[in-house]
C-alpha cells in the first residue's frame, strides 16, 4: 500500500501568520561533508492573528537534522519540542523571543536543487518557492517578512567568492582561520528571495547612476572559463534599469546589484534580492556560441530578473495563489522592455505564438487553473505558463483598457501604497482602479476563471445604410472543476479594411477612427459602424489585445486582403497563419484518411507576392513566411494525429518551395550579410529571413542547395546561420547531416550550452534507430542526468522526433516514462515538468493516446514525490 496521498492546500483557508520574525540572523558554515547552519530569529507574536495561543509551527524539510533549538538562549529539552515529517513545533513560547536553531544539511548531497546545493565547483542556493525549509527550519511564506543578515564562513583558498543578498558589512578571520564575511540587507523580505553562493568566481564590474543620482556598483559572476560571455548581460542589465526609470518611475535601491551564472539549475533565473541567480543558458551569450534566440532570451531574463527587484521583492505576494501578481505582471514589464529594445512586431508574434501553442494548450488539459488558482498540491507546479504568459496578458489588457497614462498611475499607486507588503491580486485591480476610475469589477474575473474564451464573430455590411454589424459571442469551455463560465470583460482593438484594401474611417459609437477598441462584456454583443464607405473584412483582435481564440469565418481572398493591407503588423501575420491553417487543416484530414495530400494553394499566392516586394521589412516576411507550429496545429486539433500533422506540413513546404524556388533564392541571396555580427532587431529580421528561405529551398529537388547549407554551416561566424544550416541539413535528408553534426561536436565539445544545442537536435533526428540513437546520448560524457538543461535538451529532441517518440509499439513513451521514474527519485521538479507531453493523453487519436495512459499507469504505481503525483494523478483523473 503507498502512503497517505498528499493533500491541496487552498486559497480560502487562507490566515495571517501567529507569529512575525522581525530579524533573521544566519551563520553558514560551509563545508564539503556537513554544512552548519545557525539561525537566531527575532521573533514576536502577530497581533493581526486572531490564535492568540497558536503553537509555534516552524516548516523544514526531511533533510534538515536538528542539533539544538533555545529560546532566548534557553536550551529546549526534547519534551518541549515536536518534530514532525516537515516541521518543528514549539507549544509554549513567550509573546516576544529570539529562537534559535542549529542544523546540519548536506548540500553535496542535494539533488533536489532547492535550498542550498552544489553546482559544479560551487554553493548556491534556490530558495522560490520553499526551498528555505531545506536550509533551516523558519516560517517558510512570502508574507513573512523579515530583514536578514547573512554570515558565511569557509575555507578561503577554496571559495574565495562569498556572497549573500544586500551589501556587505564584515569580514575577518575565524579562530579555525577560515574566512567569513557578513553581508546584511535592510529590506525586510521572504525567506524565498534568500539567496548565498560561494565559489572560486570571476566577475566583471560597472555601475549604473540612478535617475536620483546615486551610484550603483554592478557585479556578474561565473567560473572563470565563462567570464569572456557576460558582456552582453551586463549591457543587458544596464539598458534594464534605464528603461524601468523612464517607464515605471522605479529605482535600484541598494548599493550594489550582483548576478551569478550557475550550470545547474531547474528554470531560468531568481530574482534574489540584491543577487540574482541565473541558469548560465539565461545569461551566456557571445555571437560564436549563441543564437539570435538566445540573445533576445538573454536580454529578458536579464530584464525580468531585474524589474523583481520592484514587482516582487519590494511588493511581494501574500500567498502562492498570488503568484501571478509577481509574475504576470514582471512578463508584461519584460515583453515591453524587449519590444522596445528591439521589433514590437517580431517580439509580439513570438509571444503571441508561445501563448496561443503552450498556453491554450494547458488551458486545454488536464492541469488547466485560473491565474489565481484556488488550490494546489505542489505549488512547484504552479509556475505555469498559465500563471506567468496568460497573467501578462491580464495585465496588457488593462493597459489597453486604461490607455498608458492610467496605467502608469495604477502602478505608481500600487507602489506607493503597497511598498514593503506582500499583498494580492485584488490589491494590484484595486490600485488600478482608484488611479483611473475603470471599474474592473467584471474584468477581474479573469484571475478566477480557467480556460481559453473563444469568441464567434459574425459581419454583416449595410450598403444602403453605409454600415456594418458585428455580432461576437463568447464561450469559454469547462475546465477540472468549472463546469459553467461568466462572461468576461476583454478589449478588442479593431479596424475596417475596405475591399480596395484601404483601412476605413468609420463611427462606433459617435467616436469617427480608423481604429477601435470594443469592450467586450457580455454572452453576446451587437456592434455597430457607420459610415462605411465600402464592403470591408474586419480587422479584429489587433495586437492579439485579448488572449482568445478567434472564429470569424474569411475566406481565402478576405484573408490575402489583410494579409496585404492591414495597417496592423502583427494582424497580417496573423492572417498569413490562418490561411496556413485552414490550408494544413484539408492537408491533415486527407493524411489521417490516407488519401494522397492534394490542394492548391492559396498561400503560395500570397508568399509570391510577399517575396517580390523589397521594401517589406525583412521581420515581417520571415514571420509570415513561417508555417504554423506542429505543436500549434496539434493544439487546434481535436483529436492529434502527430504523423498526419507532420505529413501535411512537409508536403504544403514542399508545394510553397518548388514553385517559388526562384524567389527563394534570390531572397537568401539579398539577405546574407558580410556585417560584423551583431545581435541588434535589423540583422536578426535579415537572418531569420534568409534562414527561413533556406529551409524552404531544401526541400526542393535543387541539387545546388546541399552545397549552400553545408558551406553555412560550416563557414559562418556566428552560431544563428551556423546551427540554422545544421538543422536544416539534420531535418532534410542531406547526405552530409551526420558528417556535419559530427564535426559541430568535435568543434563545440568544450562548450557546455553548445552541446546542449547538439543533443537536442540529435535527439531529433528522425531514423528507425532514432530511439537506440538516443539511449547511446545518454552514454555519451557530455550527458548528465543530474544536469536540468541536459536532460531537457535531449528529451526535447525527442519529443520533436515524432515517427520516434510517437511510435506506434508505445516505446517511445515507455522510455520518457522510465526517465520520469528515474528522475522523480533525485529531482521531482524536473521529473514533474517532463510528465507535460503524456498528460496530454486524451487529446491524442485513439491508439496512441491507449499508449500514453498506460504509462502513466505505470509511473502512478511508484512511490511519488507530491511534484509528479499531482499531475499523474490530475491527468488521469
Ligand atoms: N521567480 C523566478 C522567476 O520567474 C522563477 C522561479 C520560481 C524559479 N521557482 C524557481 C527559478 C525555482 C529556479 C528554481 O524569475
Ligand atoms: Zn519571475
Amino acid at each position: 500500500m503507498k502512503e497517505a496521498q498528499p493533500a491541496a492546500i487552498h486559497l480560502k483557508d487562507y490566515q495571517v501568520p501567529p507569529f512575525l520574525i522581525d530579524k533573521t540572523e544566519l551563520t553558514f558554515d560551509l563545508d564539503e561533508s556537513v554544512t552548519i547552519v545557525t539561525s537566531r530569529l527575532h521573533m514576536r507574536r502577530n497581533p493581526a492573528s486572531k490564535k492568540a495561543n497558536a503553537p509555534l509551527v516552524l516548516d523544514g524539510g526531511e533533510d534538515v537534522r536538528l542539533v539544538a533549538v533555545a529560546i532566548d538562549d534557553y536550551q529546549l529539552p526534547p519534551a518541549e519540542y515536536r518534530l514532525d515529517d516537515n516541521q518543528l513545533i514549539i507549544t509554549a513560547t513567550p509573546d516576544l523571543f529570539v529562537l534559535t536553531c542549529e542544523t546540519l544539511i548536506e548540500p553535496q548531497n542535494n539533488t533536489r536543487l532547492e535550498g542550498l546545493y552544489r553546482s559544479s565547483s560551487m554553493f548556491c542556493t534556490q530558495c522560490e518557492a520553499e526551498g528555505f525549509r531545506h536550509i533551516t527550519y523558519y516560517l517558510d511564506r512570502p508574507d513573512v517578512m523579515s530583514v536578514f543578515t547573512t554570515k558565511i564562513i569557509a575555507d578561503a583558498n577554496v571559495y574565495p567568492t562569498m556572497l549573500a543578498n544586500g551589501n556587505q558589512v564584515d569580514e575577518g578571520e575565524t579562530e579555525e582561520g577560515k574566512r567569513f564575511l557578513v553581508w546584511h540587507d535592510p529590506f525586510p523580505k521572504p525567506a524565498y528571495l534568500f539567496a548565498l553562493v560561494a565559489g572560486n568566481l570571476n566577475k566583471i564590474e560597472d555601475t549604473f547612476t540612478t535617475m536620483s543620482g546615486k551610484n550603483v556598483a554592478l557585479e556578474i559572476f561565473t567560473e572563470s572559463h565563462n567570464i569572456d560571455k557576460v558582456d552582453y548581460a551586463m549591457d543587458s542589465l544596464k539598458r534594464s534599469m534605464k528603461w524601468d526609470e523612464e517607464v515605471y518611475g522605479r529605482e535600484y535601491d541598494l548599493d550594489i546589484f550582483m548576478v551569478v551564472a550557475v550550470d545547474d539549475f531547474n528554470m531560468g533565473a531568481m530574482e534574489n534580492k540584491g543577487l540574482n541567480i541565473f541558469n548560465s543558458s539565461c545569461l551566456l551569450a557571445t555571437p560564436e556560441t549563441t543564437t539570435d534566440d538566445g540573445f533576445l532570451r538573454v536580454e529578458a531574463v536579464v530584464a525580468h530578473e531585474y524589474f523583481h527587484n520592484w514587482s516582487g521583492n519590494r511588493v511581494t505576494c501574500r500567498d502562492w495563489f498570488q503568484l501571478s501578481l509577481k509574475e504576470g505582471f514582471t512578463v508584461f514589464r519584460d515583453q515591453m522592455f524587449s519590444s522596445d529594445m528591439n521589433s514590437p512586431t517580431v517580439k509580439r508574434v513570438e509571444d503571441v505564438s508561445f501563448l496561443r501553442t503552450a498556453q491554450f494548450a494547458e488551458d486545454a488539459g488536464p492541469m488547466a487553473h485560473p491565474v489565481r488558482p484556488a488550490s494546489f498540491i505542489e505549488i512547484s507546479n504552479f509556475y505555469t505558463l498559465t500563471i506567468y504568459e496568460k497573467g501578462a496578458e491580464i495585465v496588457r489588457m488593462i493597459h489597453t483598457l486604461l490607455g498608458e497614462d492610467a496605467f502608469r498611475k495604477g502602478s505608481d499607486l500600487y507602489f506607493e501604497r503597497h511598498d514593503g507588503q506582500a499583498v494580492t491580486c485584488d490589491d494590484f485591480i484595486r490600485a488600478m482602479e482608484d488611479a483611473s476610475g475603470v471599474d474592473l469589477k467584471q474584468f477581474s474575473r479573469w484571475y478566477s476563471q480557467a480556460g481559453t474564451p473563444v469568441l464567434s464573430v459574425a459581419f454583416e455590411y449595410n450598403e444602403a445604410e453605409t454600415s456594418l454589424t458585428l455580432t461576437v459571442k463568447q464561450m469559454t469551455p469547462a475546465t477540472p472543476g468549472q463546469p459553467t463560465k461568466l462572461a468576461l470583460h476583454m478589449p478588442i482593438r479593431m479596424g475596417l479594411i475596405g475591399k480596395d484594401g484601404q483601412e476605413l474611417t468609420t463611427q462606433h459609437q459617435g467616436v469617427a477612427a480608423k481604429e477601435h477598441v470594443l469592450h467586450l462584456n457580455q454572452l453576446s454583443q451587437t456592434f455597430e459602424f457607420k459610415g462605411v464607405s465600402q464592403a470591408a473584412v474586419p480587422s479584429l483582435l489587433r495586437g492579439f489585445s485579448a488572449p482568445v481564440k478567434l472564429n470569424i469565418d474569411l475566406d481565402a481572398q478576405e484573408l490575402l486582403l489583410l494579409l496585404s493591407s492591414d495597417t496592423d503588423g502583427f494582424n497580417r501575420w496573423c492572417a498569413a497563419q490562418q490561411l496556413a491553417v485552414n490550408e494544413l487543416s484539408v492537408l491533415i484530414e486527407q493524411a489521417k484518411n490516407g488519401e494522397t495530400l492534394n490542394i492548391e494553394s492559396h498561400l503560395v499566392e500570397g508568399f509570391a507576392s510577399i517575396l517580390k516586394d523589397e521594401n517589406l521589412d525583412p521581420a515581417m516576411v520571415a514571420l509570415i513566411l513561417t508555417l504554423p507550429s506542429a505543436s500549434y496545429l496539434a493544439e487546434l486539433a481535436d483529436s492529434i494525429d502527430p504523423k498526419a500533422i507532420a505529413k501535411a506540413r512537409k508536403f504544403l513546404k514542399e508545394q510553397i518551395a518548388n514553385q517559388l524556388k526562384a524567389e527563394l533564392v534570390t531572397c537568401y541571396e539579398r539577405n546574407k550579410m558580410s556585417d560584423a555580427y551583431l545581435p541588434n532587431a535589423e540583422q536578426m529580421a535579415k537572418r531569420q529571413l534568409k534562414n527561413v528561405v533556406l529551409g524552404y529551398w531544401s526541400v526542393t529537388h535543387d541539387t545546388a542547395v546541399a552545397k549552400v547549407i553545408s558551406e553555412q554551416c560550416l563557414t559562418s561566424d556566428n552560431m544563428t546561420d551556423e546551427f540554422a544550416a545544421l538543422s536544416i541539413a539534420v531535418n532534410s535528408e542531406h547526405s552530409e547531416a551526420d558528417k556535419l553534426l559530427a564535426g559541430f561536436y568535435d568543434k563545440w565539445s568544450n562548450e557546455s550550452l553548445v552541446v546542449n544545442k547538439w543533443l537536442m537536435l540529435s535527439a531529433s533526428q528522425e531514423g528507425s534507430d532514432a530511439l537506440a540513437k538516443i539511449k547511446t546520448l545518454m552514454e555519451h560524457p557530455a550527458f548528465d542526468l543530474k544536469n536540468p538543461n541536459k536532460v531537457r535538451s535531449l528529451l526535447g529532441g525527442l519529443t520533436q522526433n515524432v515517427p520516434c517518440f510517437h511510435h506506434q509499439d508505445g516505446s517511445g513513451y515507455a522510455f520518457l516514462a522510465d526517465l520520469i521514474i528515474e528522475l522523480d527519485k533525485r529531482n521531482p521538479q524536473l521529473a514533474s515538468r517532463l510528465c507535460t507531453p503524456l498528460s496530454r493523453w486524451r487529446k491524442m487519436e485513439a491508439s496512441l493516446s491507449a499508449l500514453m495512459k498506460a504509462e502513466l499507469e505505470r509511473v502512478q504505481a511508484q512511490d511519488l514525490s507530491k511534484d509528479v503525483y499531482e499531475v499523474i494523478s490530475k491527468s488521469l483523473a
